[in-house]
């Protein structure tokens, strides 16, 4: 079996994917390619599907902007995957095109890794800060934990509204101002920056700063270029630990090359090889 993956959007010349996903391959001992497709905003999706399916592609990635444009071109789309309105990983599978959402659980995988009893321990409150797809996705992945509330903190507040209408847990959610979270940033156990804030070229961005910072309080930013944000720095040196946003992006990897393979492939070394390459 020769796997044929890649991954579309709009751009996508400067995706780690390719470099992730040849590792997994070699690390499985699995024959295939990971291309990279830049699919113009004129272009139609329909006629993407007919391409790769003709070239025998097993599945694919989506990124900006097609994450949720996808959606209606395809068979069938997991339940998740669904309830968050985005798919950024698509499997060939008897003849139909099947999306999932690997982004949540990738994030909350992650998270693990670095914090392996955050959620385990008593119950936590998490500040969200952001309200785009990426926001969605986390926040569906973070209702499956036993957490006591997920405050949702964004610029413009009916956005954050939309995100909660996800809520059907017990899990509290308020919407905060940029400006609320700010004063009030200490109550929380965890902190998500999910935005493009912050993110080259634009890496002396910062969408909010903390006045104070416990330092038993977990920092996360899941932008990953540059891989110590000014987020994360202000962050850091207010005292609290850090979770920087490489490691997100090898754990959706990691779930969605098991979708394509049914192959679970081991992280090792990987995290500190990504840090060298975005160094
Ligand atoms: P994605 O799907 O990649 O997450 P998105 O849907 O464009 O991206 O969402 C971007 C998020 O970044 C939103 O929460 C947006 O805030 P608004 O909902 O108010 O638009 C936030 N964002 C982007 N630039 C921002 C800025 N300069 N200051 C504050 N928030 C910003």
């Amino acid at each position: 079996m020769y796997y044929q993956l890649g991954l579309i959007g709009h751009p996508v010349k400067q995706s780690l994917s390719p470099w992730i996903h040849s590792e997994f391959l070699k690390r499985s001992q699995l024959k295939g390619q990971y291309q990279l497709i830049d699919v113009h905003p004129d272009e139609s999706l329909a006629h993407v599907l007919q391409q790769f399916e003709h070239e025998g592609y097993c599945g694919f990635n989506i990124t900006v902007p097609y994450k949720e444009k996808i959606l209606s071109y395809l068979d069938e789309v997991d339940e998740h995957a669904r309830k968050v309105g985005a798919v950024n990983t698509v499997v060939r599978r008897k003849g139909k095109w099947i999306g999932y959402n690997t982004d949540g659980l990738g994030y909350v995988r992650a998270l693990e890794s670095s914090y392996p009893t955050f959620f385990k321990e008593t119950k936590k409150n998490v500040l969200l800060i952001g309200a785009g797809g990426a926001a969605r996705g986390i926040y569906a992945s973070l209702l499956t934990k036993p957490l006591l509330r997920i405050d949702i903190a964004n610029r413009t507040l009916k956005h954050a509204e939309s995100i909660k209408m996800l809520n059907d847990t017990m899990i509290q959610t308020d919407i905060l101002s940029l400006e609320h979270a700010k004063e009030i940033g200490s109550i929380y156990d965890l902190i998500i920056q999910t935005t493009d804030v912050g993110m080259k070229p634009n890496e002396h961005e910062m969408i909010v700063s903390f006045p104070a910072l416990r330092k038993d309080q977990i920092i996360s930013d899941i932008v990953y270029q540059p891989i110590m944000t000014a987020f994360l720095r202000h962050a850091k040196s207010k005292g609290a630990k850090i979770h920087c946003g490489h490691s997100m992006l090898l754990y959706q990897a990691q779930e969605a090359f098991k979708i394509w393979t049914n192959q679970w492939v081991p992280l090792e070394h990987m995290e500190q090889k990504l840090t060298k390459i975005l160094e």
